[in-house]
């Protein structure tokens, strides 16, 4: 019989109870399950509710079931409907009318806005930890191409010589702003909805900030109504997770163009590579390509929690069960692709000699020459008109920069001298850029050894 069951002259209907049965997916938060209630039940002896006696006889029994589901002896029976009645029909059968003081004060619409709040706690430390391992992951690589030259893009045309360890650099930086945004989320998933019970509060003389500060929260939500109402936190948690799958499959996209035969720049390991059934020679990126897909997961997940939450009257209504299924899945799914995407990394090498001769005399230097007109003050919007016709003539007659003569270029502005071709190397363009935080190897070393620092 449910635990509600006593007013009605009915079981639920079998497939009914199937159908609203949740604990496949709650009961993956058991720990935090028993966490709450032990913290509740120290408030209940506190404030002298329950007896001494009764709630020590309570907290020892959780802890034995807390040890029985651990060692796969408490099954998760799907007739139980949740977690929450799971453990507390368990606590019953071990210690009878004891285990019956445990809901005192406390309805289920509470505990599990708690159990939630506390996993989201405990992942965001863990989601916080891949994303540095990942980062560490960049930052070594970074380190061993401090002089392999990359076309830098814009429009998936090449823009300007940069460095390779720049590229990786920059998704450091990127990632960095994913644990701010994790962190910042902390402190409105770190407080404690315990003690509004169903959504009104209680008669009873419970001590909300006590229970909160056993399980070391930043105080309690105030209003009850709230404190069981909302699922905003977990729609945060879910967009922090879309933020950084969007990082990631930004990354994965170029680790599969670039170990493309176009691109022949990234070789991923035959261990993160993977084969066709009928092409013999395919050596496919399908671990990067798995990652880019699963961002449609953690996507969907966001968009499934804020449709279920749309036009929810207050408060609790049993849609938000839903919500634990999304809640899950995101951050699973974005934890397996941070550590994917760390160990894809140091399984990919890239060809240093792959672009530095092509991008000698390349028209992606032009920019260069732009800025070597302007220091020979010619105004900036001039300069740039005379190396437009000067990579028109280029294009025409199908020659690099390095293979005009210095007539041709004096031709389209006097003020070209010999020093000109000194500036046809990527590596003197990269070289050349002087603004922090900029490609040139002085700038990339200070970001190389700033997060040298940081992740130490
Ligand atoms: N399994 C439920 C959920 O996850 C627990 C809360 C049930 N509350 C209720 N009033 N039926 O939302």
């Amino acid at each position: 019989m449910a635990i509600w069951n006593s007013r009605f002259k009915k079981e639920l209907d079998e497939t009914a109870l199937k159908f609203s049965s949740s604990i496949d997916i709650d009961g993956k938060l058991y720990s935090e399950d028993i966490e709450g209630s032990k913290a509740h039940v120290n408030m209940l002896m506190k404030q002298k509710i329950i007896s001494i006696g009764d709630g020590k006889a309570i907290i020892k029994a959780l802890d034995e079931i807390f040890n029985e589901i651990e060692n796969g002896k408490l099954k998760f029976d799907w007739r139980k409907e949740d977690i929450h009645t799971l453990i507390e029909e368990r606590l019953v059968a071990k210690i009878g009318e004891k285990g019956k003081r445990l809901h005192t004060a406390r309805s289920r619409n509470d505990q599990v806005a708690l159990d939630e709040r506390l996993y989201i706690r405990k992942e965001i430390i863990n989601l916080i930890k891949f994303i540095t391992n990942f980062q560490k992951t960049l930052l070594k690589k970074a380190e061993t191409n401090k002089e392999t030259i990359i076309p830098g893009y814009t429009h998936l045309q090449r823009a300007q010589p940069i460095l390779l360890a720049h590229h990786l650099l920059a998704y450091v930086s990127m990632l960095e702003r994913d644990k701010e945004r994790l962190n910042d989320s902390m402190k409105r998933v770190n407080i404690s909805p315990l003690g509004a019970a169903a959504l009104a509060g209680t008669t009873l003389n419970i001590d909300r900030n006590y229970s909160a500060k056993e399980l070391k929260m930043n105080g309690i939500i105030e209003n009850s109504l709230d404190a069981v109402s909302d699922r905003d936190v977990v729609i945060e948690v879910i967009s922090a997770c879309s933020i950084i799958m969007m990082h990631l499959s930004r990354f994965s996209e170029e680790i599969i163009l670039w170990s493309s035969q176009e691109f022949s720049f990234a070789l991923i390991d035959d261990s993160y590579s993977t084969g066709s059934s009928l092409m013999p020679q395919k050596k496919n990126p399908d671990i990067a390509e798995l990652i880019r897909g699963k961002v449609g997961r953690v996507y969907g997940a966001l968009m499934g929690v804020l449709t279920i939450m749309k036009s929810l009257p207050l408060a609790y209504n049993r849609d938000m069960q839903e919500d634990k299924f999304h809640l899950i899945e995101a951050i699973d799914t974005t934890k397996d692709c941070l550590d994917q995407s760390a160990r894809l990394l140091s399984h990919t090498k890239y060809n240093k000699e792959r672009f530095e001769n092509e991008l000698t005399g390349d028209l992606l230097l032009s920019t260069d020459i732009v800025d070597y007109l302007v220091n020979k003050n010619i105004p900036f919007r001039q300069a740039h008109h005379i190396v437009g016709a000067l990579v028109a003539y280029c294009v025409a007659k199908k020659k690099k920069l390095n293979e005009i003569t210095l007539e041709e270029y004096k031709n389209f502005s006097p003020k070209f001298d010999k020093k000109v071709f000194e500036l046809l190397t990527p590596m003197a363009s990269i070289r050349s850029k002087k603004s922090s935080g900029s490609t040139s190897p002085k700038e990339v070393e200070k970001q190389i050894l700033k997060w040298g620092e940081i992740f130490k």
